[in-house]
């Protein structure tokens, strides 16, 4: 077993490692090696990195595309047995890890990894790393730190992948999605996280310094348009949140924190002069109501044009432009055969009023996303919370093939 990385003097060098929503790593390594960070591992679903203490602050509040960072505390030989995991997790000294006054909780998630029973039980060996943790602080203090589900200041999680347990430190807390200026949202809201995939995916950032207008004709609770407007602003996505997991770690230094947040802080570009256009639609008064709601927290609200209307009864207001969007989509088969009839008026007005533009559009449903009739410059398959969704981007040319 390897041994135990906590150490009374913190170490200058960490290793961290990046959650995001499936079919993004591509964009959160890119991400990460532009914090920038040195990448150690690449897998599905994440990125392994390492860099001093700066570099967690960093990659919490600048990570776009990154649901959680967590900080890797120990990484075992393989081990087979629930007494072998529980030595793993006794051998850190977790009172040196958080204070015996915080409240914790311990996730535990295996692949590829069964018993000697050839069984898994993923919540017993949670309780037993939970047990390990307890009693490495009894020993010391003859007390211990509560458990708590609903809002733990410290979050454990443990993955166990090929009989290779890792244990890290939740830095992020509360997923890194929840930015914190969604203070109200209207039907099938999609991630913060996502919607920023999705604008890197359709090179936003670029079209952004260049001044191309952004459109999102379906605007919903605003997602899309807060995130382009976090994009264009050099906007740290995290800087709008009030809590983060490393707030209970014994390393976090408040003071390095807070010098990163004002550096981030001044890198803002607020200017509406050397910004994009913005504007949002959506055919519900009530969805255009919560978008401004949403733009206000975010101090957006004078940057962008909103308007309560159908896309079908619009037309493009510059020759060029990029649309992003996330169209209603159905799961139930009545709901799919009422929404091809939006589907096919989309690609319809995007066709004959919108040429010129690019548009991105993310569904769930091949079916929905083929009665658009255009063909694709590029797609993605991506993982839409439960769903497995296509991100497609095209070209409207003035001479737009439909597909046959
Ligand atoms: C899936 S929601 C968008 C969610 C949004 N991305 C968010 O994060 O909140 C789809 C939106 O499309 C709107 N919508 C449906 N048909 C429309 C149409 N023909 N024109 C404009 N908006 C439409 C609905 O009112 C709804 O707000």
């Amino acid at each position: 077993m390897s041994q135990v990385l906590i150490r009374r003097k913190a170490p200058t060098v960490y290793t961290y490692f990046a959650i995001c929503p499936g079919g993004l790593d591509e964009v959160l390594k890119k991400e990460i090696e532009a914090l920038p960070a040195k990448i150690t591992h690449h897998y599905p679903g994440g990125v392994e990195f390492e860099g001093p203490l700066e570099m967690a602050y960093l990659a919490c509040l600048e990570l776009r595309t990154a649901s959680r960072v967590l900080l890797r505390l120990q990484q075992t030989k393989k081990i087979f047995k629930d007494e072998e995991l529980y030595e793993a997790v006794h051998a850190i000294d977790w009172t040196e890890v958080f204070d015996v006054d915080s409240t914790f909780s311990v996730y535990f998630t295996e692949t590829r990894t069964k018993d000697r029973r050839g069984q898994t039980n993923t919540q017993f060996l949670a309780l037993k790393a939970k047990d390990a943790i307890v009693d490495r602080f009894r020993k010391k203090f003859d007390r211990r730190p509560n458990v708590s589900r609903e809002n733990p200041d410290v979050t454990i999680r443990l993955h166990w992948h090929d009989h290779i347990l890792k244990i890290y430190l939740d830095l992020s807390g509360r997923s890194l999605h929840e930015r914190g200026y969604r203070t109200e949202t209207l039907e099938a809201p999609i991630k913060e996280n996502l919607a920023a995939g999705l604008l890197l995916l359709a090179d936003w950032p670029r079209l952004a310094a260049e001044r191309v207008p952004f459109l999102d004709p379906f605007c919903g609770s605003g997602t899309l348009l807060i995130e382009a407007l976090l994009i264009a602003t050099r906007t740290a996505p995290g800087l709008f949140r009030t809590q983060f997991g490393f707030y209970s770690w014994k390393d976090h230094q408040p003071d390095l924190f807070d010098s990163v947040l004002e550096r981030l802080k001044s890198k803002r570009v607020l200017d509406p002069a050397v910004l994009p256009r913005f504007l949002g639609s959506d055919q519900s008064e009530q969805a255009v109501a919560i978008t401004r709601a949403n733009l206000e927290n975010a101090g957006f609200q004078s940057l962008v044009t909103l308007k309560a209307t159908r896309f079908e009864d619009t037309a493009a207001p510059t020759p060029t432009g990029l649309i992003v969007a996330n169209p209603p989509y159905g799961v139930r088969l009545n709901e799919i055969n009422l929404l091809l009839e939006t589907y096919q008026k989309m690609g319809s007005t995007l066709k004959h009023r919108y040429s010129g533009w690019q548009c991105g559009v993310i569904s769930s449903d091949k079916k929905l996303l083929a009665a658009i009739g255009l063909r694709p410059r590029k797609k993605w398959n991506l993982h839409n919370g439960g769903l497995e969704s296509t991100f497609s981007l095209f070209d409207l040319y003035k001479s737009e093939k439909m597909a046959k």
